[in-house]
């Protein structure tokens, strides 16, 4: 099976061999906005075509983020500012993305709606994660489909997978992932003990297409 690393240095070692305008204009179709660009080569191996992931623990669902929160994310993985901690191959990829590569990929990814998750929850866990996520998180984090997602500082972490919660939480919690915002780390400070699964089960009960 050809890795996404190797789609994706095929696609450069290509690009670099098109001096011809046919081959150019090739290149023009590919990097275009159109609805799968060719680039999600280098990405679908682990989040899947459509960005509901290949079933990773580690690997967040990206499908129906606002495009510029996959920008933010992309940007801050190429500059270093966010790691990976689990898997590397996720930033060496976007040190190879092009300014529009990241455009391309976030208008791909966010046109896609976030699906409904067939997870369990615990509807009393949930109940008791949503008043310390209106307490706490709501000013940054909100739905997919809230109309004011795209302008608040946070991505959406309504339907993300559950697993993926615990292992970003955790990973704030224990330092191992540096918070971008001093605001956010003095949130997450005062998470109680338990909080984490209520708040994993809280955005986990989230049902884009209704209860
Ligand atoms: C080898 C697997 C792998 C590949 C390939 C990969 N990713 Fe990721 N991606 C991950 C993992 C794991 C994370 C979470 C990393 C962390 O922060 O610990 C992640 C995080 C992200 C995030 C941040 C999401 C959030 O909720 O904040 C975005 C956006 C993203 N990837 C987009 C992409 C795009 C676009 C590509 C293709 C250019 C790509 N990834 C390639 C595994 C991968
Ligand atoms: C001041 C705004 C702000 C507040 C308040 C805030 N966050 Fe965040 N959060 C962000 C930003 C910005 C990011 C993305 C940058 C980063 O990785 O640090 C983020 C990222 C996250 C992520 C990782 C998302 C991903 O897909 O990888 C989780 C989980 C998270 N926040 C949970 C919380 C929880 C839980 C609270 C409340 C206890 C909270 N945040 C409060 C702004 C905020």
């Amino acid at each position: 099976m050809r890795t996404a690393k190797s789609a994706m240095s095929d696609l450069v070692k290509h690009s670099r061999r098109c001096v011809q305008v046919a081959c150019l204009l090739l290149l023009a179709a590919f990097t275009s906005a159109a609805a799968a660009p060719a680039i999600v080569a280098a990405c679908k191996s682990c989040h899947a075509e459509d960005g509901t992931g290949v079933g990773k623990t580690v690997v967040p669902i990206i499908a129906g983020m606002p495009a510029v929160h996959i920008e933010e994310a992309l940007y801050a993985y190429k500059d270093g500012a966010r790691q990976c901690l689990e898997e590397p191959v996720m930033c060496d990829t976007t040190q190879l993305l092009t300014d529009e590569n990241i455009a391309d990929l976030a208008a791909h990814y966010a046109a896609i709606p976030r699906p409904s998750l067939d997870e369990t929850v615990d509807d009393a866990l949930a109940a008791l994660g949503e008043p310390v996520h209106r307490k706490l998180c709501a000013r940054c984090h909100l739905p997919p489909d809230d109309p004011d997602v795209a302008d608040v500082l946070g991505p959406p972490l309504h339907g993300q997978r559950a697993d993926y919660l615990r292992y970003a939480l955790e990973s704030y919690l224990s330092g191992t992932r540096e918070n971008l915002l001093d605001e956010m780390k003095e949130k997450i400070s005062l998470l109680d003990e338990g909080d984490v699964e209520a708040l994993a089960n809280y955005y986990g009960s989230y049902r884009p297409d209704g209860p």
